[in-house]
């Protein structure tokens, strides 16, 4: 059953969505019983999560539905793109969604601005085709044709998401009353909605998981989220179920198997621009320790350091033993560097001008060495590939030369300016 709630608005207003309290599924004979995540608010640090359960007898369908806002703006001043008006609303759609509200706010060649909104309650994945045949959607298309129109915006808030058909038969020989779900995860704030369904398509249960994930490109604040390490043993019987999580020793010593076992999981890790090659090659029990607790702790006693990547990095371990060592390399590697791999070159973690600007903002807000001297941008002229930027300059590891310049400063500038 779905509702359409139509309105016509001139305030460029979204209207609050109907949904079940999710309170009134909090109680004892809630018809999901979550095993992982246990809180509904979790820091992971890879891009993905994992959400597994069980279900009771009663349920037909469990949903992992994303919660999405999109914002698009469609010119609409010619003939030819209102003639494309419909389609182009069609192709803001996923396959498989809920829409929960969608607005549209007119410009008037005028300046003025004319909205149209609507939402649905969630009780059944909306009827995209009864939804164009709606009078809603006729009014917003008719307005669309008008002359006057010059452009719309188009907000749109959605779930979507995979639905696991938990009833059949084929299913419970295979993995019981248990499901799981692993969604692929962006930086920052991830919200999801677990629901479960019976076979009528009534919702017994609902309510609200919210991973965040760490990484360098995710700029909000982390506040209220927990996490939960994976590799313990109490949580790795959950996925135990279906995956191998425990190497066995003979196991430990064999790559292949290895690779067998984490990469049905972190494989995205290792899938990048450039990539670490003992990662890549699923050395991993190189540096994680699988007897550890709790488990894959890297060696060395938990406590990351330089040393640990400096045993393969001989060349390193000689700058930061020079006259003019860097502090940071001295005592960590992965501020800069990502162990596994990255989308930029050498593994780095970010930009270059970025990743010193957030211990040194002072010198990487003042021009240098001379006046007006870029700090980052252009090609650099000494190595082919490379951007140039602080480490141009600077070898961020160590150096002989005071500021840990690669060059003595008497000589630097020539290096690049050939015609001094
Ligand atoms: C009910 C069985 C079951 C349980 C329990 C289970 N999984 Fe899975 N998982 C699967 C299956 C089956 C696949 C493979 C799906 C495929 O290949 O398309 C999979 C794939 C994955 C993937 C890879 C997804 C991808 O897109 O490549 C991840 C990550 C994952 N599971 C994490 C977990 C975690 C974490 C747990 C425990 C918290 C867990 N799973 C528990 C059945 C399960
Ligand atoms: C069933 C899926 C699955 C399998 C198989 C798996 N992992 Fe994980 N692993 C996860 C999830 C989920 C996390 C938590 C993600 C996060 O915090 O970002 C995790 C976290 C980790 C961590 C980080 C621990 C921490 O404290 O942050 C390491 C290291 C790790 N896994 C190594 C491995 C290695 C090595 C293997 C293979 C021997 C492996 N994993 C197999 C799902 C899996
Ligand atoms: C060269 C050593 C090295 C190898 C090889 C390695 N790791 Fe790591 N791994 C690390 C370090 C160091 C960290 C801690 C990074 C941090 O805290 O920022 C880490 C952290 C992790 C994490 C936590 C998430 C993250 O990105 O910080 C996961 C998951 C992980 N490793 C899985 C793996 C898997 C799976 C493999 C094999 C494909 C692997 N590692 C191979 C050194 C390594
Ligand atoms: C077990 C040995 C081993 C350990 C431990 C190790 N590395 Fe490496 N590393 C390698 C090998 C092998 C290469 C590839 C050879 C090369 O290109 O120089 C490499 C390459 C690199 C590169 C250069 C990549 C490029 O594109 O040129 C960086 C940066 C790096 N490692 C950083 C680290 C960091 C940071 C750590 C610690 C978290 C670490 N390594 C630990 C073996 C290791
Ligand atoms: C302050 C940031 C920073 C720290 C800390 C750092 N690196 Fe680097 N590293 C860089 C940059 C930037 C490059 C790329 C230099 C270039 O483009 O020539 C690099 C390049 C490398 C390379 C590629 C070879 C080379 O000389 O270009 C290796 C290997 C490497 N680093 C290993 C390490 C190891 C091991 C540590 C810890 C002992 C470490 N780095 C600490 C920033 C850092
Ligand atoms: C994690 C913090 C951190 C990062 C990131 C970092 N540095 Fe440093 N840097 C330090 C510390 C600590 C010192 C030593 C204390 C000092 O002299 O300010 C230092 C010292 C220096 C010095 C010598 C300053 C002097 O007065 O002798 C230079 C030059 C420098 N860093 C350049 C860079 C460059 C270039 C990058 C980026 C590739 C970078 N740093 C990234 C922490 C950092
Ligand atoms: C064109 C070469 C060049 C580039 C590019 C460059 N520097 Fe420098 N930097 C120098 C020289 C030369 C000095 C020492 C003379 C001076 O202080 O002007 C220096 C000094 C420094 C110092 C020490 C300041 C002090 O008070 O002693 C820091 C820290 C530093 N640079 C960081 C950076 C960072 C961060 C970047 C990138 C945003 C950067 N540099 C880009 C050449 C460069
Ligand atoms: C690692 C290479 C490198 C080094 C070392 C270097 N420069 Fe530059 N310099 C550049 C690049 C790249 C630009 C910007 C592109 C261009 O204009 O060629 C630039 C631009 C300049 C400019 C023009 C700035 C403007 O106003 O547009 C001056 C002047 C200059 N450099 C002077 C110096 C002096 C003096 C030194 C030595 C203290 C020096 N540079 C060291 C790479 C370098």
């Amino acid at each position: 059953m779905v509702h359409l709630i139509l309105k016509f608005t001139t305030a460029f207003l979204l209207t609050t969505l109907l949904l079940p309290d999710p309170a009134h599924f909090d109680d004892e004979e809630s018809a999901i019983e979550l095993w992982y995540p246990k809180g509904n608010a979790v820091i992971v640090r890879t891009g993905m999560g994992g959400v597994v359960g069980a279900f009771e007898e009663n349920v037909a369908s469990v949903q992992l539905l994303r919660e999405l806002d999109q914002h698009s703006s469609l010119p609409l001043q010619r003939m030819t793109q209102k003639d494309v008006f419909a389609k182009s609303i069609r192709d803001l759609f996923p396959a498989h969604c809920f829409l929960r509200s969608i607005a549209f706010a007119f410009t008037l060649s005028n300046g003025k601005q004319e909205s149209r909104s609507l939402t649905a309650t969630l009780e059944a994945p909306i009827d995209l085709k009864a939804f164009w045949e709606s009078d809603f959607f006729k009014a917003v298309y008719a307005f669309a044709y008008q002359k006057s129109v010059f452009a719309v915006e188009v907000d749109l808030q959605i779930w979507s998401g995979p639905v696991l058909d938990v009833g059949s038969e084929a299913y419970r020989d295979r993995y019981m009353n248990k499901f799981a779900f692993s969604p692929a995860l962006e930086p920052g704030r991830n919200v999801f909605h677990l629901r479960a369904l019976d076979p009528e398509g009534n919702v017994l249960h609902l309510d609200s998981l919210q991973f965040f994930m760490q990484s360098d490109a995710a700029s909000e604040s982390d506040a209220g989220f927990t996490a939960e390490p994976l590799h313990s043993p109490e949580q790795e019987e959950f996925c135990g179920g279906c995956h191998t999580m425990v190497p066995d020793d003979a196991t430990i010593q064999n790559q292949g198997e290895v690779k067998e076992i984490c990469s049905a999981c972190h494989t995205p890790l290792v899938s990048q621009t450039s990539s670490h090659s003992p990662a890549a090659e699923w050395e991993c029990l190189m540096c994680h320790d699988a007897n550890s607790s709790p488990r894959y702790s890297l060696y060395t006693d938990q406590t990351y350091d330089a040393e640990f990547c400096m045993q393969c990095h001989p060349d390193i371990q000689e700058r930061t033993e020079m006259q003019s060592p860097h502090a940071a390399a001295q005592m960590s590697c992965i501020n800069c560097h990502d162990a596994h791999g990255s989308s930029r070159r050498k593994l780095l973690k970010g930009d270059v001008k970025p990743l010193c600007a957030s211990c040194h903002e002072d010198a990487a807000a003042t021009p240098h060495p001379v006046n007006n001297h870029p700090l980052a941008g252009a090609a650099d002229p000494l190595v082919e590939g490379r951007p140039f930027s602080c480490a141009s300059c600077h070898d961020p590891h160590g150096s002989n030369e005071a500021k840990l310049l690669r060059e003595p400063f008497t000589k630097m500038c020539r290096a690049c300016h050939k015609i001094w």
